[in-house]
């Protein structure tokens, strides 16, 4: 006896689109749990580097997994990575896809853009989701015609490691996508939250202004960058430290989250931007990514 609605609602079949640092994460994590996953990116030479960072983290993974078994850790990489199939065009497999995930560039107009091509070109059963981190999920939604079969996923960098996923749901969306992306989580392996659509859903509202908090103590001359991350890690129990995390999680995508919320909550003090983030930023200091941000990086 099996219950119809969980294979009705099934996922099987993913696109991502968007290989960056949290595209390539969740092409990886739904490859390995036996999904057939089409990932997605501008050009070969980006897909190709993101398929050689999803190859270098799965060889971690089964490292730690199958550590008494070298043999069938191999066979894990290689059936996981043979699940992955790469295209620049994003409708390339969309007629058997059922679930669509966005994680390009935090920028609304080509989110919408990108959204409104895949709503034509999707069948009618495609769920469409959204990593944003910041954006409202509703305002992403608006520009297609499937608002009750869309929804926030947003996953915690590294994709990997971050047990975390938050299942946002807007007014329209439908039990039934809301159950099809809890559902879907699930099987990733991770543990899906329920959220509402407000600035940064759970993790960002809290941990955004933590990080900008850290900064501004910076600007102040409190305390030396060294000796707020350390004094997080070992006073708090957190694993890296503010400035550390801010670095990790790219300098420039931490000042488009926080320029985004001071512009539509101008009066919210724990939205203000910050000097040292924007001077950072314009000198392409963007943290581990490009090399040097708050510390350097070899
Ligand atoms: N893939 C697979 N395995 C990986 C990996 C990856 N990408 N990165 C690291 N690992 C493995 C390492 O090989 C290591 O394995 P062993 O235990 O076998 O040695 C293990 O994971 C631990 O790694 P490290 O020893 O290098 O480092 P760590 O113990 O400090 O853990 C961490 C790393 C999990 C990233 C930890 O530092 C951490 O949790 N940091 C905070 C991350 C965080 O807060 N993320 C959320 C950011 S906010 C966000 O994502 C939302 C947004 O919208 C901006
Ligand atoms: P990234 O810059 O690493 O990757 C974005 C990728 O999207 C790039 O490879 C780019 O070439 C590609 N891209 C851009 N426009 C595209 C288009 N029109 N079609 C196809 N591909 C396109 O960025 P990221 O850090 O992976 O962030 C992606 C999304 O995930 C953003 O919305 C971001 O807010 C969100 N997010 C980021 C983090 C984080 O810690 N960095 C965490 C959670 C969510």
């Amino acid at each position: 006896f099996f219950s119809t609605t969980s294979s009705q609602n099934a996922i099987k079949t993913v696109t991502v689109i968007g290989s960056g640092l949290m595209g390539s994460g969740i092409a990886q994590v739904a490859a390995a749990t036996n999904h057939k996953v089409t990932m997605v990116d501008q050009t070969d030479a980006i897909l190709t580097k993101s398929l050689n960072a999803i190859e270098k983290s799965l060889e971690k993974v089964s490292k730690k997994k199958f550590k008494d078994d070298p043999e069938a850790g191999k066979q894990f990489v290689t059936d996981t990575l043979s699940r992955i199939t790469i295209s620049t065009d994003p409708a390339a497999n969309i007629a058997e896809t059922d679930l669509l995930i966005e994680a390009i560039v935090e920028n609304m107009r080509v989110k919408h853009n990108l959204f409104a091509e895949l709503d034509k070109a999707a069948p009618s059963h495609t769920i469409f989701a959204s990593n944003t981190s910041s954006l409202p999920i509703a305002e992403i939604a608006s520009i297609t015609k499937r608002q009750d079969r869309f929804g926030g996923l947003h996953f915690f960098n590294p994709v990997p490691l971050m047990k975390l996923v938050e299942v946002i749901r807007i007014p329209e969306t439908s039990e039934e996508t809301f159950d099809a992306l809890y559902q879907f989580s699930k099987e990733l392996g991770k543990v899906p939250v329920s959220c509402k659509d407000t600035p940064g859903f759970i993790v960002n509202r809290l941990l955004v202004p933590y990080i900008m908090e850290s900064i501004r103590m910076l600007e102040r001359g409190d305390a030396s960058a060294k000796d707020i991350d350390t004094a997080m890690k070992l006073g708090a129990g957190y694993p890296m430290g503010p400035l550390e995390l801010a670095d990790y999680v790219g300098l420039d995508t931490t000042k488009f989250i926080i320029d985004g919320w001071h512009e539509k909550y101008p009066t919210e003090p724990l939205f203000s931007p910050s000097e040292i983030l924007n001077d950072l930023v314009a000198r392409n200091k963007l943290g581990r990514k490009s090399g040097e941000g708050f510390y350097k990086y070899e």
